[in-house]
């Protein structure tokens, strides 16, 4: 069997609502996320036993990676005895809330899946996905969608409200220093409840998506996670301020952070907003151009 390549692509929270902890020590949540035509390629050869390169060394690629992680969890579930060689050209920044471990270990599972005669099916797939981390489930579906608990309960988003997405050009920048989920959602919890947005108020901004189709998804876009690490990192509000003063843009932070987007027309020229990501945020801060998917 010839190699496979597998897409694995970023994601972005255009809407991120953040609605209260669980008895489980997980958050519950609200979100509309997009995925994006940029992201990693996941290699994957059948081979004796389970290993993985990355051409990162910045990555891990020891048995912590999800991909590795992923594997040995598909092994377990269906009993296949087969092995293989996994090959991670990694182009999503980690700490970003692009979803890039995520999205790595869901190509891993449909890779696994392919090479062992789909010994699983969809809801076998979701429910492996769910156990490896909360955005991993959302990498099954094709196009934008709603997630909801915490992050295992996904539904298309409907078809009336996909084409203000679908297709949008975005610019997707991160700065040189990443954001850790787990102290981004344990900020959260240190302010509660005020940090919380309310279940039916969640729904409601939600609904906006849903049934408001003259709102352009500029004005629909929200993260209630924004105030804890933009007071942490002033650096994200300076350059978000910046960027809707100067250009008229509407900059959000994606998931727990450190990266933010902003969505383009298409007759708008990247290159002076390029310029000022780079003077604000220096040399080692990523920018990418792409469009939601
Ligand atoms: O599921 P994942 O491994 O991405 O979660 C990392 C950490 O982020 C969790 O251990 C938890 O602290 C926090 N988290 C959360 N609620 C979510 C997703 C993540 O509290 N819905």
């Amino acid at each position: 069997m010839d190699p496979l390549a597998i897409f694995a692509p970023a994601k972005i929270n255009l809407f991120l609502a953040v609605t209260g902890r669980r008895a489980d020590g997980f958050h519950d949540l609200v979100s509309v996320v997009s995925q994006l035509g940029f992201g990693d390629t996941l290699g994957i050869e059948p081979a004796g036993g389970f290993s993985l390169t990355c051409d990162d060394p910045a990555v891990p690629a020891d048995e912590s990676n999800l991909v590795l992680r992923a594997a040995r969890a598909f092994a377990t579930a269906t009993n296949w005895k087969g092995g293989a060689k996994f090959t991670l050209a990694k182009r999503i920044p980690a700490g970003a809330g692009l979803g890039g471990g995520s999205s790595d270990a869901v190509a891993a599972l449909r890779g696994l899946n392919l090479l062992a005669g789909e010994p699983l099916d969809g809801p076998g797939l979701a429910a492996l996905a769910a156990q490896l981390g909360s955005d991993c489930p959302l990498f099954l579906h094709a196009g934008p969608v709603v997630m909801r608990g915490r992050g295992e309960r996904i539904t298309a988003l409907p078809a009336n409200a996909a084409p203000r997405i679908r297709g949008r050009r975005v610019l997707v920048f991160k700065p040189g220093f990443g954001i850790a989920t787990p102290w981004a959602y344990a900020r959260l919890a240190a302010s509660a409840p005020a940090s919380y947005v309310p279940a039916a108020e969640a729904e409601a901004r939600l609904a906006a998506w849903i049934h408001d189709d003259a709102a352009p998804a500029e004005a629909l876009l929200f993260n209630s996670m924004e105030p804890p690490a933009f007071a942490k990192f002033p650096a994200l509000p300076a350059l978000v301020a910046e960027l809707r003063e100067r250009f008229g843009l509407s900059p959000r932070m994606s998931g727990s952070g450190s990266a933010c987007f902003a969505l383009l027309e298409e007759r708008t020229d990247a290159a002076p907003i390029i310029a000022a990501i780079r003077a604000a945020w220096g040399a080692s801060a990523s920018v990418i151009e792409t469009r939601l998917t």
